[in-house]
């Protein structure tokens, strides 16, 4: 037989080739769009340090949601900023806060957006803690009702999936039983299962708000060093009801999204944080990488990893990208 004995390149020769034996596709379903919702009407703030990002008032993140389903992105996520803060997030779950009126408006401009909502208290915090403070340690017991207030609240507005990022241990089957009990059961739950403390959340921050005025997240997000707990994490919150579980950040932790992926039947979600972003933008600004061709290949690679949805500040630009 004639040497090689395989020729791989055969099947790489044209596009239509690569595009028969393609094993993983990236479309602008597959993204969850985060928008940052501020109060009043009229306001579009950008971004420093996420390029391209804005924040908006209600009416205007309606409208954002409008334009991305026009692309083919489905659902957005949604993060408050209130005009309110105190040391137990009280305007977390105000029916009249950016996220509320923002999920009216969604549903009422764009009926077909899945509007999710994210579910935490730092934003909300005057310490800027995602929960209840007992001196300088978040208290995980009583910030569940809390949670579980706000996780209401965004059901009452209409939210179709609510998404608790906080890492309280038990948060899952709090919001679950609340919803059930107020009638919202047919609310999906889409959990931040494994939740690492990253330096990669540095420009959220920034965004939301929400960096915390003393210590760090350590005590209650997870350790980077660790996998077989991120599973752990993961099976727990498909016990307590998350309908869809999500790996956060995503480019240093394919290894746990394929992890998950292994261990559940439930869809998975995979977090393209805002310092992943970042790095990506400010790379192409000045020229040393090219940006769509470097997006793509890392939305490519959260699939490939096993995610069925990411949550990318690229979903925009990207669903354009990809020829919508
Ligand atoms: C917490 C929350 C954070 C992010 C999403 N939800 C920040 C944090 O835990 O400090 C980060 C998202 C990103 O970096 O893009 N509500």
């Amino acid at each position: 037989m004639a040497f090689p004995l395989h020729r791989y390149r055969r099947l790489r020769r044209s596009e239509s080739l690569r595009r028969m034996v393609r094993e993983t596709t990236v479309e602008p379903s597959d993204f969850i769009a985060p928008l940052f919702v501020v109060p009043g009407t009229g306001v579009r703030q950008p971004v420093p340090s996420m390029p391209g990002v804005d924040r908006f008032s209600p009416e205007l993140a309606a409208a954002e949601a409008k334009e991305l389903a026009a692309r083919g992105v489905l659902s957005v996520i949604l993060f408050g900023i209130p005009d309110a803060k105190d040391a137990v997030g009280t305007s977390s779950a105000d029916p009249e806060g950016p996220v509320c009126r923002a999920v009216r408006l969604i549903k009422e401009k764009s009926p077909d957006t899945v509007v999710m909502t994210d579910v935490c208290l730092c934003e909300y915090t005057d310490h800027g803690h995602c929960g209840m403070l007992k001196g300088h340690e978040v208290d995980n017991d009583p910030t569940l009702p809390v949670l579980a207030a706000e996780a209401l609240a965004h059901a009452r507005a209409g939210a179709d999936v609510v998404a608790p990022s906080d890492m309280m241990d038990g948060r899952v089957r709090a919001i679950r039983d609340a919803l059930d009990a107020n009638g919202f059961q047919d609310v999906a739950l889409l959990s931040y299962a494994a939740k690492y403390s990253s330096g990669f959340y540095g420009p959220f921050r920034d965004a939301a708000e929400s960096a915390p005025s003393f210590g760090d997240r350590r005590a209650y997000q997870m350790d980077p060093a660790n996998v077989r707990e991120a599973v752990k994490e993961v099976l727990s919150d498909v016990e307590e009801g998350a309908d869809m579980v999500m790996v956060k950040p995503a480019l240093s932790y394919l290894d746990v999204v394929r992890a998950t992926k292994e261990a559940t039947n439930v869809p998975v979600a995979t977090y393209n944080v805002s310092g992943e972003y970042a790095m990506v933008k400010a790379a192409a600004e000045r020229g040393w990488i090219d940006g769509p061709r470097v997006t793509l290949e890392i939305l490519t690679s959260m699939k490939r990893a096993g995610a069925d949805l990411i949550l990318t500040y690229h979903a925009k630009e990207a669903a354009e990208w990809l020829g919508r």
